[in-house]
């Protein structure tokens, strides 16, 4: 009896591992939309360049990380090589002005948020039968090199760690658990609690710590900090592809189902702080206690807490409130009792974890 219910349990984890491929493959981007979204960056871009010569316009968020799914928003950064430059609040309103008038988009300049953005819509049309929603900032350049920190992950064990990432994604949008305005959580502090599972929780782990690996030769602050931030990783991904291999074994289904059990239950809510960089931290050593806002007892700051990779003093998950963390917590647990109860069939459990 024991013998066959654990068959049926190996049988039930290689089905709906291949059912997670399956199911992540059809909701990539297709290259037509990719091109599309290519060509609406070089028209900005170029459009951008009648204010400001010397200017790059780049992909960041998840059109350049490698989690990209269908339909997702464009997050794009205006980078200024010249010396002389207007201030960031400036060229949002600039920006938007030369791009309402010379573009078919709805154009909302934000000049006053804590990153001042110039926020895109295009209405949907026959060849983009969902429009197209873009971010525009400046000089961000701390969001470039987390895109880039995230791609190197992506690209190390991209079977095992895009497949999860990119299902963590729909599954958190579906269960209505991605949404930062009302007090969950945003697709980069999902990332970032996937790869902080991977490095730090999974023994032994599926990836390595890319920010504490020895740099190949010596290297000054000046090149590894940028805004007085340390931003160095090691990025070599072919030379790592040679060099590490992880020892851990797990399906992506085992991986899913130990993750949903880990945030289910085991991290440390109330005292631990996520962090890809360094591991489990304290709350109380980063002075992220949690505390009442301005927004009354049931929002408060540092209820979940993940640390940023560069941006140390910056908490990722500082919009989730009491409740939100409530549900997130209420959805891992639900996710991992459907995953526990063995299901009959691979396919059937995934449709009822994104109900
Ligand atoms: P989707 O838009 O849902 O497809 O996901 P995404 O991968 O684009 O993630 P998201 O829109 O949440 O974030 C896009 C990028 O913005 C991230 O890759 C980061 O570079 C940056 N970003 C988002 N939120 C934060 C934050 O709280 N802190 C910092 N430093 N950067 C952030
Ligand atoms: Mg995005």
């Amino acid at each position: 009896q024991a013998q066959r219910r654990l068959v049926s349990r190996q049988r039930f984890l290689q089905d709906f591992s291949q059912c997670l491929f399956d199911f992540v493959i059809q909701l990539l981007p297709t290259t037509e939309e990719m091109a599309v979204k290519e060509d609406v960056r070089k028209l900005l871009e170029r459009l951008i360049r009648t204010i400001e010569p010397d200017s790059r316009l780049l992909s960041f968020g998840s059109s350049a990380n490698g989690f990209s799914l269908k339909n997702s928003d464009m997050d794009l950064c205006c980078l200024i090589d010249s010396g002389e430059r207007l201030n960031a609040s400036d060229l949002v309103t600039m920006v938007g002005d030369l791009l309402e008038r010379e573009t078919k988009f709805h154009v909302k300049p934000l000049p006053h948020a804590r990153i001042p953005i110039v926020k895109l819509n295009l209405d949907p049309s026959p060849a983009l039968p969902f429009g197209i929603a873009c971010d525009i900032g400046f000089e961000n350049r701390l969001a470039l090199e987390n895109t880039r920190l995230l791609m190197c992950y992506a690209s190390i064990d991209p079977a095992r760690v895009r497949t999860m990432v990119l299902f963590l994604k729909v599954w958190s949008k579906r269960r209505k658990i991605n949404s930062p305005y009302k007090g969950t959580l945003s697709s980069y502090g999902y990332v970032l609690l996937v790869i902080y599972f991977l490095v730090h929780v999974k023994n032994p782990p599926v990836l390595p710590n890319l920010q504490q690996m020895p740099p190949l030769r010596p290297i000054s602050e000046e090149e590894t900090h940028l805004n007085g931030h340390n931003i160095w990783f090691f990025d070599d991904i072919e030379l790592l592809r040679q060099r590490w291999k992880s020892s851990n074994t797990d399906t992506v289904a085992d991986l899913l189902i130990d993750f949903y059990k880990f945030y289910s239950r085991d991290f440390a809510y109330n005292t631990g702080v996520a962090s890809i960089r360094a591991g489990l931290l304290k709350k109380e050593d980063k002075g992220w206690l949690s505390e009442p806002s301005d927004y009354g007892t049931a929002r408060e700051r540092n209820r979940l807490c993940i640390e940023d990779p560069f941006e140390t003093d910056f908490n990722v998950a500082r919009c989730v409130t009491k409740d939100g963390l409530y549900t997130i917590r209420g959805e891992f647990m639900r996710a991992s009792r459907i995953l526990q109860a063995r299901p009959e069939r691979a396919i059937l459990a995934l449709a009822q974890l994104c109900e």
